[in-house]
């Protein structure tokens, strides 16, 4: 893993779809990453808030993403939990520098 000022390289923009989360190692923190219909690359603690379910096999709709173990649906931008529900889950800075992504951790 190589690790700049800017963050940790991570992948290529291209190896990862849209809409489909992946799941990346960081630190010994697992990550999900996430990239959005509108291009944005987003990053968050791949831990649901409310009982620690993998965010990176949720469902993307948006710039949110699903829980998939109890359907909570958590803004991919500012990370917290949209009503009836509350909670925040950890967000992390990102970046596209020639076209590879990098997580600031
Ligand atoms: S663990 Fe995510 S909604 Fe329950």
């Amino acid at each position: 893993m190589n690790i700049t000022k800017e963050g940790v390289k991570v992948m290529k923009l291209a190896d990862l779809p849209k809409q489909i989360g992946k799941e990346v190692m960081i630190n010994g923190k697992s990550i999900a990453l996430f990239h959005l219909t509108n291009g944005d690359v987003r990053a968050v603690l791949n831990s649901c808030p409310h009982k620690n379910g993998p965010l990176a096999e949720g469902i993307v709709s948006g710039e949110f993403v699903f829980c998939p173990l109890h359907d909570w649906k958590i803004s991919l931008v500012t990370g917290e939990v949209q009503k009836p529900d509350n909670g925040c889950v950890e967000t992390f800075d990102t970046q596209i520098i020639d076209e590879y992504i990098y997580v600031t951790v």
